[in-house]
């Protein structure tokens, strides 16, 4: 059989590592796909530089319509990023009738209804794995490993910028933004790195293993979305002291509320520092590293660990898309796996739920004036609320500087599980004694159990 063709559009980091790759293992992918798979077309802005990476032997263009106008390509590669440009081109090589693969996890998260619809009214596939967690295979996982499973829920770190930043806090002692300033001199966070810091790159990631896990749409637009600016190097101390770590997760939950409780059922779809017990394997996670733990009713838990990020790691997701493609591309489009597992006719309206729902534990820091009866204030508050303390420790007092009336000192506190909108409203009450002198610190915690 003749090899299957393959344009790619834009060739950075990604695309020439998936260039290279299929070089490299050209033989071995082609025993495993039962033809070959060439990259014959590419479209970059930057010809000459383009043409260098690829050698006289591939057609270089600029124009990205070129290759999907070209009646000889079977599959699009789209690695141009961004809702912009990109979205028009995967829909025009969508009606075109050209397979897509992309890694833009953005324009799936946020317009993957449109563009998985146009797709199947055309008959072609949208291969996705290397938009979540790069080299992991964790899209093949979730659609196809565990579908036997009832998924209960997924807990991911899936931002390495941010794992990369929290392990270096962790280690030196050192707050968020003197370990970013590091991470940007040191490449490991880009120059503008407001989609990583601030958990939006982790939410589009969620997003899509929330709608392929329970079969609903991408939502990306109900996610729960907080990042990681705003911790302190105390907190990342206090969590070790309590035998927690403070990662970035990307978390989705089926929920079934217990209506007696006034609880709905629904879907939890969040990012957020999370405590996490130090003892588990995904706590131990660490630098630019990405994983994933799924729990499914059968299976029980699994881990997923890897490389979420760079050339090569990513480019073997990309390819493994392209081999998937060629074996399924002479199928009848309803044997193919459909793009989020379940058939388009049989998703779920479970919703969202939104944060004040959510139901999870907390770890709290009150910086407060060391007087008699704070404690029984903040703790009274919580008990009024209806949420259950689980620990709390306080540390001794600081020495009582010249400007200070009186000494200040750190109490922490871990709740047990409670719905979020209580925890709102005693943090309001607690913050309002005159005694807690700074802003409370809340983070949410995880067993994971
Ligand atoms: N910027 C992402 C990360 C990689 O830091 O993990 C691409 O999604």
């Amino acid at each position: 059989m003749k090899p299957i063709q393959v344009g790619l559009l834009g060739i950075g980091v990604v695309g020439s590592g998936t260039f290279n790759v299929l070089q490299r293992n050209q033989e071995e992918i082609k025993r495993r796909a039962g033809r070959g798979i060439e990259i014959t077309m590419v479209a970059d802005l930057n010809v000459a530089r383009a043409q260098e990476l690829v050698g006289p032997g591939v057609t270089v263009v600029a124009d990205a319509r070129a290759v999907i106008a070209n009646p000889d390509i079977d599959i699009v590669i789209e690695l141009i990023g961004g809702y912009g440009i990109a979205k028009t081109l995967v829909l025009e090589a969508i009606a075109a009738g050209k397979h897509v693969v992309t890694a833009n996890k953005a324009l799936l998260a946020v317009h993957g209804t449109e563009i998985f619809a146009a797709a199947s009214a055309k008959g072609v596939m949208v291969a996705f794995e290397a938009a979540v967690a790069g080299g992991i295979p964790i899209i093949k996982a979730l659609r196809e490993g565990l579908t036997a499973n009832r998924i209960q829920w997924i807990a991911g770190i899936i931002n390495g910028t941010t794992n990369f930043i929290l392990s270096e806090m962790r280690d030196k002692g050192l707050d968020f933004a003197v370990v970013l300033k590091e991470a940007q001199r040191l490449g490991y966070a880009e120059a503008d790195p407001t989609f990583d810091i601030e958990g939006v790159d982790a939410a589009h990631k969620a997003t899509l293993m929330s709608a392929i896990a329970f079969g609903v749409p991408v939502q990306f637009d109900k996610a729960y979305v907080e990042g990681i600016t705003k911790l302190g190097a105390a907190d990342i101390k206090y969590a070790e002291q309590l035998g927690y770590r403070i990662k970035l997760l990307g978390i989705t939950k089926r929920r079934q509320g217990d209506a007696a409780k006034g609880e709905s059922d629904g879907i939890e779809l969040r990012v957020h520092p999370c405590l996490i017990p130090a003892k588990r394997l995904i706590a131990n996670v660490e630098g630019a590293m990405n994983a994933v733990v799924v729990q499914g009713d059968a299976v029980g838990t699994t881990l997923y660990y890897g490389k979420g990020a760079g050339s090569e790691p990513t480019a073997s997701a990309v390819i493994a898309d392209l081999v998937d493609i060629a074996r399924l591309h002479t199928a009848d489009a309803a044997h193919r796996v459909p793009h989020l597992a379940f058939q388009p006719n049989a998703m779920s309206n479970l919703p969202v739920l939104p944060m004040g729902e959510v139901i999870t534990s907390y770890y709290l820091r009150l910086r407060v004036a060391d007087e008699t009866g704070v404690l029984a204030k903040v703790t009274g508050i919580l008990a009024e609320s209806g949420i259950s303390i689980d620990a709390v420790l306080q540390r001794e007092a600081d020495e009582v500087s010249a400007d200070a009336k009186v000494a200040q000192t750190d109490v922490i506190i871990l709740t047990h599980d409670c719905q979020e909108a209580k925890m709102n409203a005693a943090l309001v009450h607690m913050q309002a004694l005159p005694s807690v002198l700074e802003p409370i610190t809340r983070i949410r915690k995880e067993e994971l159990a």
